[in-house]
């Protein structure tokens, strides 16, 4: 059954979406989504006792997180039955914003498998709209609330703000096509200020985003400030950035299977530094079940992805949680 509707999505992701333009190709999925009550029929989720796990004290009904991106509370309710041991909502900016400009996400062939490259500029409705909106969310299964910001002073208010809502809270310090969000990675003794000043706005569990283009700085000063300020769980990582002509900001962040190397490696040297008093969410170019495994048998409490549940489909979940049960007997 699993392995049915996972080849006929294949043939619905190539054989339509692929052809669509890719705006047209995402409001189809996003409508999809919203209207079709996937998350009603068993065939997506695996619910097992066994897959459980705790992150920053909290219970996930298993290890597989569905990425940022999505901000419609409609789609993340959906998401909540479609296997995922907890759903990320879109990092969330103090003001709303229109995002940058389209085309703002394209699709990539790479010799790993089909990517994206988005230049997405945190398209969201902003705090007081989206505060609104989340509160009528119901968690069937743990929220992570996520924030984006320029100034210290707007973590601070976001997770005020944000924190009541969710069961985690993340904060991006790594969105690669937002200069201002980036340039946190580049500015570690600053940073310092603002994972105290974060971690004081929230008892929420805290989790960084961090980016995997900052491996060296990631591990020597970020996520020793992180735990010194008392945040155990980093998300590594959001997109790797590259050069992309097809995209207004002529560059924007790349996901999918290539860049799933490096999330192995950052995940193998992250976890041989620190040991046990972190805990990672491995993210980044998960899209089939061996390679959710191999973050896992490397030591991730978690996974996450995002591009996977496009060029995938929503089965992926039921596929990991599968081979994931299948290795535990
Ligand atoms: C269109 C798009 C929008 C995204 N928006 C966000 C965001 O708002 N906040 C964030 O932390 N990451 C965001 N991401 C990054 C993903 O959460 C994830 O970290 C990244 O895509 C790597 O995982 P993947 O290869 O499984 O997609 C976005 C990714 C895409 C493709």
């Amino acid at each position: 059954m699993t392995r049915a509707i996972a080849a006929l999505y294949r043939v619905l992701y190539d054989g339509v979406l692929c052809r669509l333009p890719e705006p047209t190709a995402i409001a189809l999925g996003q409508t999809a989504l919203k209207l079709i009550p996937l998350d009603r029929l068993g065939a997506f989720r695996l619910d097992d006792p066994r897959l459980a796990v705790t992150l920053g004290g909290v219970r996930l009904p298993n290890p597989l997180i569905l990425a940022a991106m999505y901000y419609d509370t409609r789609i993340l309710r959906r998401a909540m039955g479609l296997g995922f041991g907890a759903v990320t909502a879109k990092s969330i900016t103090r003001d709303p914003r229109p995002g940058h400009p389209r085309p703002n996400l394209v699709r990539v062939r790479t010799a790993a498998g089909p990517g994206l490259v988005n230049c997405n500029g945190f398209q969201n409705p902003g705090l007081d709209a989206y505060r609104a909106a989340l509160a009528r969310l119901p968690h069937r299964v743990p929220l992570i609330v996520s924030v984006a910001g320029e100034s210290v002073d707007d973590y601070v208010a976001l997770v005020a703000a944000l924190g009541p809502l969710g069961d985690l809270v993340e904060f991006n310090i790594s969105s690669p096509n937002t200069r201002l969000v980036y340039e946190w990675s580049r500015r570690p003794a600053e940073l310092v200020g603002l994972l105290r000043a974060v971690r004081a706005a929230t008892t929420k569990p805290l989790i960084v985003k961090l980016s995997p283009d900052f491996a060296d700085a990631n591990e020597t000063r970020i996520i020793p400030a992180a735990l010194e300020a008392g945040i155990r769980i980093v998300d590594y990582g959001n997109a790797r950035r590259v050069e992309e002509p097809r995209l207004s900001q002529r560059a924007g962040g790349l996901s999918g299977p290539e860049i799933f190397a490096e999330t192995l490696a950052n995940l193998r040297r992250t976890r041989a530094r620190f040991g046990g008093e972190l805990e990672i969410i491995a993210t980044g170019g998960v899209d089939a079940p061996e390679k959710a495994l191999a973050l896992l048998a490397e030591g991730a409490n978690a996974v996450g992805y995002f591009t996977g549940f496009i060029t995938r489909g929503p089965i992926l979940a039921r596929q990991i949680l599968e081979r994931l049960l299948a290795a535990r007997r």
